[in-house]
This record gives C-alpha cells, sequence and structure tokens, in this order.
C-alpha cells in the first residue's frame, strides 16, 4: 500500500426528510446566495422545501446553472455575490449546481487577474468562500469533495479545478429525491459512479485489501440496485443505497494508498466539450477502449475484478480480464446507455486527433497510472471508440 494523508471534512447530513436541517447549519449572521438549475427543484417541491427551511436566513437566489455549468453564466453569478456582499453559497442540485458552486467559491476570494486562471493555471484553492450543498441527484460525489468540472462553450473547453478549501461544509442527502430524477439521468448516475470506482481500482495491484473490497463493495451495490432504481425510483431501500454508492465512489476514501488512473475521464470530458454529450456517456464511449487498449497493464486488477464482482471463475487470467470487460459493456447497455461515439454522433471523423492535438497543446504527455499514455495513445483509444 502506498502512502498517504487523508482529510474529508465535510458534513453529510443523511436520510428521509433532511433538508428542513439546512438552517441549523448556516451562520445566523451569514448572507446566503441560494444556486440552482434549470428549474427541476421548483416542480419536485425540494425547492418550497428550503426555502422554507430558510425561513430566518437572509437570502437571495441564483438560477439556471446548466447542466455542465458555463463559465459566462457563472461571472454573473460572481457580480451578484460581490454586489450584494454574499458571505455564504447554498448550492440545491447535482454535479453542475455544485461544481458551479465551487467555481464561486474559489472566484468570489480570488485575488488574480482573471478567475478562468484558475482553470487554466490549475490553481489550488485553498481557502474559498464556505457553501453547502441540497444534493439533488446522485452521480458525481461532488457533495463530498473538493473538485469541480468547469465549461467555457466559447471555447469549447471543460477543464477541472480543486483544492482543499472546496469541500461543502456541509451536505444534505435526502434519497427521496430521487423519486423525480427522469430515467436518462438515473441511468447517467449509476454510470459515472461505476467509472468513478473503476478509474481508482482499474489499475495494478498494489496489495491494498481493505481499498481493493471497498471498490468491488460500491460496484456490487451499484449492479445491485441499478435495475431497481430504474424500475422505481421511488424505493427508498434502493434509492437510499444508490445515494450512498454514488457518494461513497468519490470523496477520497477508495484512492487513498492506491494508483490512480482518470484517463477516461479525461477523454471523456473532451467529448463533452466538443459534443455536448452527458457527461456519463462520454465514460461509458472511453472506458472499453480504454481498457482494451491497456489489456496489458491492467489485467491483472481486471481478471480480480471479474472473479469478485462478476463471479468469472472459470479460464485463464486473460480470458476473465476479456471476460470483464465483456460483462461490464452488458452493464451499460442494461442500463440503457450506448458504448460507442457513433451511437451519439455522424460527426466524429478527426475527433481522436483533435482531442490528441490539445492534450500536447495543454502538456497532458502522460495520463494514467504510469503516466505513460502519450496523446498518440489518446488518438488510438478515442478511434477504438467510434
Ligand atoms: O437543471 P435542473 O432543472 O435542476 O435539472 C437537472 C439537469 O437537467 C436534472 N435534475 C437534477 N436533480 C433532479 C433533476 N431532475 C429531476 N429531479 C431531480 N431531483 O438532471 C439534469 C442533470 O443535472 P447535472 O447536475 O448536470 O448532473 P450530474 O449530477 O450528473 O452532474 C454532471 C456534471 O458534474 C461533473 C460533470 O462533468 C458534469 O459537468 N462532474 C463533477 C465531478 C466532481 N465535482 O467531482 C466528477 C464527475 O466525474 C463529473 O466530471
Ligand atoms: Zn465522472
Amino acid at each position: 500500500m502506498n502512502n498517504f494523508e487523508f482529510k474529508n471534512p465535510t458534513k453529510i447530513i443523511f436520510g428521509k426528510d433532511t433538508i428542513k436541517n439546512i438552517a441549523n447549519e448556516i451562520p445566523t449572521n451569514a448572507k446566503v446566495l441560494l444556486l440552482y438549475g434549470g428549474g427541476s427543484i421548483k416542480k419536485n417541491g425540494i425547492y418550497d422545501q428550503v426555502t422554507t427551511a430558510l425561513a430566518n436566513v437572509d437570502f437571495i437566489e441564483f438560477g439556471g446553472i446548466p447542466a455542465n455549468p458555463e463559465y459566462a453564466l457563472l461571472m454573473d453569478a460572481l457580480k451578484v455575490i460581490k454586489d450584494e456582499k454574499i458571505t455564504y453559497l447554498l448550492a440545491v442540485g447535482g454535479g453542475s449546481v455544485i461544481d458551479g458552486t465551487k467555481f464561486l467559491s474559489a472566484a468570489a476570494l480570488y485575488e488574480g487577474e482573471t478567475p478562468w486562471d484558475i482553470l487554466t493555471k490549475n490553481i489550488r484553492t485553498e481557502k474559498g468562500m464556505p457553501f453547502g450543498t441540497v444534493l439533488t441527484l446522485p452521480a458525481t460525489g461532488s457533495e463530498m469533495n473538493s473538485g469541480a468540472v468547469i465549461t467555457r462553450k466559447e471555447t469549447k473547453e471543460k477543464l477541472a479545478m480543486g483544492g482543499p478549501g472546496l469541500f461543502p461544509v456541509f451536505s444534505i442527502l435526502d434519497p427521496q429525491v430521487i423519486s423525480s430524477i427522469p430515467q436518462r439521468q438515473l441511468a447517467n448516475g449509476l454510470m459515472d459512479a461505476f467509472t468513478h470506482v473503476l478509474e481508482q481500482y482499474m489499475t495494478y495491484p498494489v496489495e491494498a485489501l481493505l481499498q481493493d473490497r471497498f471498490a468491488e463493495s460500491i460496484l456490487q451495490t451499484i449492479i445491485e440496485v441499478a435495475p431497481k432504481i430504474l424500475k422505481d425510483p421511488t424505493d427508498y431501500k434502493a434509492a437510499s443505497n444508490f445515494m450512498w454508492s454514488c457518494t461513497m465512489a468519490l470523496n477520497g476514501l477508495i484512492q487513498k494508498g492506491v494508483p490512480t488512473d482518470w484517463a477516461v475521464h479525461a477523454m471523456g470530458h473532451e467529448l463533452t466539450a466538443l459534443f455536448g454529450i452527458d457527461h456519463a456517456r462520454t465514460l461509458a464511449i472511453i472506458a472499453p477502449s480504454h481498457y482494451e487498449f491497456n489489456f496489458d497493464a491492467k489485467k491483472e486488477k481486471l481478471a480480480q475484478y471479474g472473479e469478485r464482482v462478476w463471479n468469472i471463475t472459470e479460464g485463464t487470467l486473460e480470458e476473465k480480464s476479456k471476460a470483464a470487460i465483456k460483462k461490464t459493456v452488458a452493464f451499460f447497455h442494461e442500463i440503457g446507455i450506448d458504448t460507442k461515439l457513433s451511437d451519439y454522433t455522424k460527426d466524429y471523423e478527426g475527433t481522436a486527433e483533435k482531442i490528441a492535438k490539445r492534450f500536447t497543446d495543454r502538456g497532458w504527455l502522460g495520463l494514467g497510472e504510469h503516466q505513460s499514455l502519450s496523446p498518440d495513445k489518446v488518438e488510438e483509444i478515442v478511434k477504438m471508440a467510434y
């Protein structure tokens, strides 16, 4: 096992009817900006629950943050924060609203020339404006981690940021919010969380027995709840296990002491930036080709995953690993997610070269757990995903 440090300061308030607890978590003298997305919270009653809970809190609101939070719109929110002397942010939404809020938390206290530099110059945020979240869509883990991904339409870029100052102070996880989530977003949530685990697990063995079993148990739980939650999002048993699995998949715990990959996400983000494909679906496009391409480097873990998660007991190590990739693709299909770029766009020619060039220009010359995935290899993987 590798050396590590672990600190996660986010307070989780989990369970039925917990949204009413918001006010206990926000300082009484705070001036709050309530941030939300395109309006789902107004239809499903979450907005009412939140504003009722904020009855004695001084707050104003900013809605309209789109899926893949957009830089230009967030700059409008930043102006509101400055003009209204906001001291505390409250995100009510999925990964996009929470990530947008993290960007604002960083940008509000940023003293450099333009907040865009936070994204392009990899500036870590040591201290941000404090914020809490009410999670409405289990998927990203953003409610309990310190990372964010921001999109800029103007330049078709999608870039990550983060730092120890960007953990939410608290996050409220009421699994009942899942009942209004459309099928497409439920599938996205399952897919995203599943891939988060794979990115931190499908590398090479380092005798980290507990981390491996944490990861495998999250994968098994997602596989078990997937058909139930897709069939009936009001099934509280399935919803609560789905929600907690997504949070645990990316709150930092399972990646401690082990190598991590994250190349699937790096390539996937480009597909969202170029084609607007949902984040989770970009992962389903890239992951199978990535595991085929890097088969030799990953085959020990692929076989272990095949045995422990998919009960593949027959065959050589190579055969088990191959079967594990097949099972994974079949699972993506079962939850209704296509796995080829051509399923999403007819305009895919030249994409691989474009992505490889972008990575070269950014100096991303070696991705993956061995830092060996050079832009020419990225190009091959994306081509395999056509
Ligand atoms: O905008 P509204 O109207 O609220 O509708 C949203 C949105 O259209 C809807 N929705 C959310 N909760 C709902 C609901 N509809 C009905 N009932 C509810 N309870 O769902 C749609 C998608 O929401 P979004 O927040 O975009 O989804 P998700 O949580 O999947 O977030 C995706 C974003 O997170 C980033 C992605 O790149 C993408 O930009 N990620 C963030 C990560 C992180 N911070 O750690 C890691 C991830 O790998 C990912 O990159
Ligand atoms: Zn993701």
